[in-house]
C-alpha cells in the first residue's frame, strides 16, 4: 500500500482569502477522491497581533496543535512549517514571499504574484537558487474543469483555436453616474498604496483564460509571449484602473486574446449568469463557453456543428466540515510538487507567471498607472513595513 504524503502549512495573514483557503486544506482529501497526499495546518500568523492568529485558528476549527504568531518573521522561523501560503495584499507579496524563501520555506503566493515583472523574476531566481517550490496561487488552473477544457482544446474538438476572449467584472458603483465606487478609497481594491486596481486584483483571472489556452498550450519549443496593446480608465477618486481591456497578439501562432476587467459592469449579470460568458474559446469548428465567474466557473458549453453539450463544474464538499470551495486542488498541486522534489508546477510554470506579469507591466505603464517605490522595489528588506504589519 502506498503511503500518504502530508504537507505542513503555515498561513501568512488572517484575512478573507486566508480563511477560505485554510478551510479548504482542512477538508478531507478523500471527499475529492484524492488519496495520495493530505494537508496539515501547523502555524498561522497575523502581521501585528497574536490574538488575531489565535482567533483565526479557533474560527477555522483546526485540529491538532497549531502555532499562533503575531509576526510574519516568527512564522517563517517555525521549523514545523514546510510551505507558507502568502495571503496578504499584492503590494506585500514580493517582500512577504521573499521573507519566506529566505527562511528556507516553500511558497504558495496569492495572485497577483507581485506588483512588477522584475519582482516576479527575483522571486523565481531566489526559489531556483535555494531549490524551493514557488507557485502563484491561481487556483482556477487546477480545477478538473480547467484541465478538461485544456484537454478539449488540445484534442481538436473545436478545431484549431484562433481566439480567446475573457472578462471578469463586478459592478461596484453607486447609483447612476456618481463616479463613486462603493469601496472606500482606502480599500485594497482601489488604494494605490496596496497595489489597487481592477487589473491586478480581478484581471489576473481573465488573463488566466487567455494564457492557459493561447500560451500554455503552445509547444514548449514554440513559446511566444504576446504583443500587448490596451486601454484603461482611471478611477477619479484614487487613480487606480477601473475599466481595462487588453489585446494580446501571438503572431507566430496566429492567435489573439482579449481580456477585460472592471468595476462598473458585471460579467454574467445575474445569479443565473445570464449574460456574457466569462470566457469564450473560439476554434475553426466550434466554441467553448465558460459560464460563471472566471475564477470559479459553474459550467461550460461545448458548441459544435453537432449541437451543444453542457457540463457542470463540481466543487466537492467535505461532508463532515460541510465545506469545499475549490482551492484545495492548488494545495494538492503544492503537496505533490514538494513530495516529488519539484520546485515548479507544470500547470503554472514560473515562466508563465512572469509572462503574465510582463503583460500587466506593459498595460499599467501604457495606461499611466504608477505605483510607489515602496511597493515596486525589488530589493528585499526583512524589516520593510510590508513585512512588519504596515504599508506605504
Ligand atoms: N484566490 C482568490 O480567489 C482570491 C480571492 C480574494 C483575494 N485574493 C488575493 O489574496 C490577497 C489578500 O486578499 P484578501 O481579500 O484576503 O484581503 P484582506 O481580507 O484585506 O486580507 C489581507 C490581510 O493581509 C494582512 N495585511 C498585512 N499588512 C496589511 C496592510 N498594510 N493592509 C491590509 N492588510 C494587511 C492582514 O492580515 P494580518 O493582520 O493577519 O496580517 C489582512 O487581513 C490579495 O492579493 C488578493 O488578490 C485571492
Amino acid at each position: 500500500m502506498s503511503t500518504i504524503y502530508t504537507l505542513n502549512w503555515g498561513i501568512m495573514s488572517t484575512g478573507g482569502i486566508a480563511e477560505t483557503f485554510t478551510r479548504d486544506i482542512l477538508t478531507n482529501p478523500e471527499s475529492r477522491s484524492v488519496h495520495d497526499i493530505c494537508h496539515q495546518l501547523v502555524a498561522v500568523s497575523a502581521s501585528s497581533s497574536l490574538k488575531k492568529a489565535e482567533d483565526f485558528i479557533a474560527k477555522v476549527n483546526a485540529p491538532g496543535k497549531v502555532n499562533a504568531y503575531g509576526s510574519y518573521a516568527d512564522l517563517v522561523a517555525d521549523s514545523s512549517v514546510q510551505v507558507v501560503y502568502v495571503a496578504t495584499p499584492h503590494s506585500h507579496h514580493f517582500q512577504n514571499a521573499m521573507l519566506a524563501l529566505e527562511a528556507g520555506k516553500h511558497v504558495l503566493c496569492e495572485k497577483a504574484l507581485t506588483v512588477t515583472a522584475i519582482q516576479a523574476k527575483k522571486l523565481v531566481a531566489t526559489a531556483r537558487v535555494k531549490n524551493l517550490f514557488l507557485m502563484e496561487a491561481v487556483w482556477t488552473r487546477f480545477f478538473p474543469s480547467s484541465i478538461r477544457i485544456r484537454d478539449l482544446c488540445n484534442s481538436g474538438v473545436i478545431g484549431d483555436i484562433y481566439r480567446v476572449m475573457s472578462d471578469i467584472s463586478y459592478a461596484n458603483g453607486q447609483s447612476g453616474r456618481s463616479g463613486r465606487l462603493d469601496f472606500p478609497d482606502s480599500h485594497r481594491m482601489v488604494n494605490l498604496n496596496l497595489a489597487g486596481g481592477a487589473l491586478l486584483d480581478l484581471g489576473i483571472y481573465s488573463l488566466t483564460w487567455i494564457f492557459q489556452i493561447l500560451y500554455h498550450l503552445q509547444p514548449e519549443d514554440e513559446k511566444e509571449s504576446p504583443i500587448v496593446t490596451s486601454a484603461l480608465n482611471k478611477y477619479k477618486a484614487t487613480g487606480a484602473d477601473d475599466n481595462t481591456t487588453i489585446l494580446m497578439h501571438f503572431p507566430t501562432h496566429g492567435t489573439i486574446g482579449v481580456a477585460s476587467t472592471g468595476f462598473w459592469t458585471t460579467t454574467g449579470v445575474n445569479e443565473k449568469n445570464e449574460g456574457m460568458p466569462s470566457a469564450i474559446i473560439q476554434g475553426s469548428e466550434g466554441e467553448i463557453h465558460v459560464i460563471g465567474p472566471a475564477f470559479k466557473p459553474q459550467k461550460y458549453l461545448i458548441i459544435t456543428k453537432g449541437g451543444v453539450e453542457a457540463i457542470s463544474c463540481e466543487y466537492p464538499a467535505d461532508l463532515e466540515r460541510k465545506w469545499g470551495h475549490g482551492m484545495y486542488w492548488e494545495a494538492d498541486e503544492c503537496a505533490r510538487c514538494v513530495r516529488d522534489g519539484r520546485t515548479e508546477s507544470r500547470t503554472l510554470p514560473w515562466g508563465e507567471s512572469i509572462a503574465i506579469m510582463e503583460t500587466v507591466d506593459k498595460v499599467l505603464r501604457d495606461g499611466g498607472i504608477i505605483y510607489s517605490e515602496g511597493i515596486t522595489s525589488d530589493i528585499f528588506d526583512d524589516k520593510s513595513p510590508l513585512n512588519t504589519g504596515g504599508s506605504w
